[in-house]
């Protein structure tokens, strides 16, 4: 069975303070049997992880495609797994246009967060121009077959789709759009990997997830979670979001 996961990313948001909104959650989800990870901006990780302790996975927002070396301001795979991170959240679609990461990049990333021991959540979706050419699979399909490397398994692999036109923007896929393309992920994931990995990785959907529509995008075939902004900077958000999923 795939497993499920709602992830919170952060983004570059969050101080020391803000940390109070993870004590919460895990006052009051710690013990869900949803997995739940959040990923703080890279300065909380370590104070993240002393919260968090074994009740809610921590992880990083991008990592170098190195182990360390001469890249001042960035970190890499190795520092998130040391600072306690067990995931990394690449090629999210703010990465791929604020720094131009090719898929080629994304998937270089992987490879390291991957032999660092990290659970790799690619992210991939479609702009409102490609969505309205009818180019949505196509684009789709591509940027699964580039960014993500050969050596995964399904414990170590999370597929995000995120509709680039969805972020932070109130508005969402209808539920046949979201069903068609986690459908088409499902099926890209078994071609490549094969029945065992490809139905056991899971596949979250991102872009306005909220307390008011997460129960009915989680109804959708091949949700198996979220991948979650805004609405996961405040327990009294994304807690009901993880109660949606259990
Ligand atoms: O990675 C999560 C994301 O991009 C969605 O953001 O704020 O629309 O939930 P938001």
């Amino acid at each position: 069975m795939t497993r499920k996961l709602a992830a919170g990313n952060w983004k570059m948001n969050g101080l020391m303070a803000s940390l109070d909104e993870l004590k919460t959650l895990v006052q009051s989800h710690g013990d869900v049997d949803t997995d739940v990870l959040i990923c703080p901006p890279a300065t909380l990780l370590t104070a993240a992880r002393d919260i968090a302790g074994d009740k809610i996975a921590i992880g990083g927002q991008d990592c170098h495609a190195e182990a360390f070396g001469a890249h001042t301001g960035d970190i890499s795979a190795e520092m998130i797994r040391d600072a306690g991170g067990t995931y990394v959240i690449l090629g999210h679609s703010e990465r791929r246009e604020d720094h131009e990461e090719t898929d080629e990049n994304v998937r270089a990333k992987a490879k390291a967060a991957l032999a660092a021991g990290l659970t790799v959540v690619i992210c991939v979706g479609e702009s409102l121009e490609e969505r309205e050419a009818a180019n949505t699979l196509d684009i789709i399909g591509g940027q699964l077959a580039g960014s993500i490397p050969d050596l995964v398994t399904g414990q170590t692999l999370v597929v995000a789709y995120e509709p680039i036109w969805a972020i932070g923007t109130g508005k969402t896929p209808t539920l046949d759009e979201i069903g068609e393309v986690h459908d088409f992920i499902r099926s890209r994931l078994e071609r490549r990997f094969g029945a065992g990995v490809g139905r056991s990785t899971p596949i979250l959907y991102g872009g306005s997830v909220k307390p008011g529509n997460a129960a009915e995008i989680f109804g959708v075939s091949n949700v198996d979670g979220a991948l979650v902004g805004g609405a996961s900077l405040k327990a009294e958000d994304f807690g009901p979001i993880i109660d949606a999923l259990e």
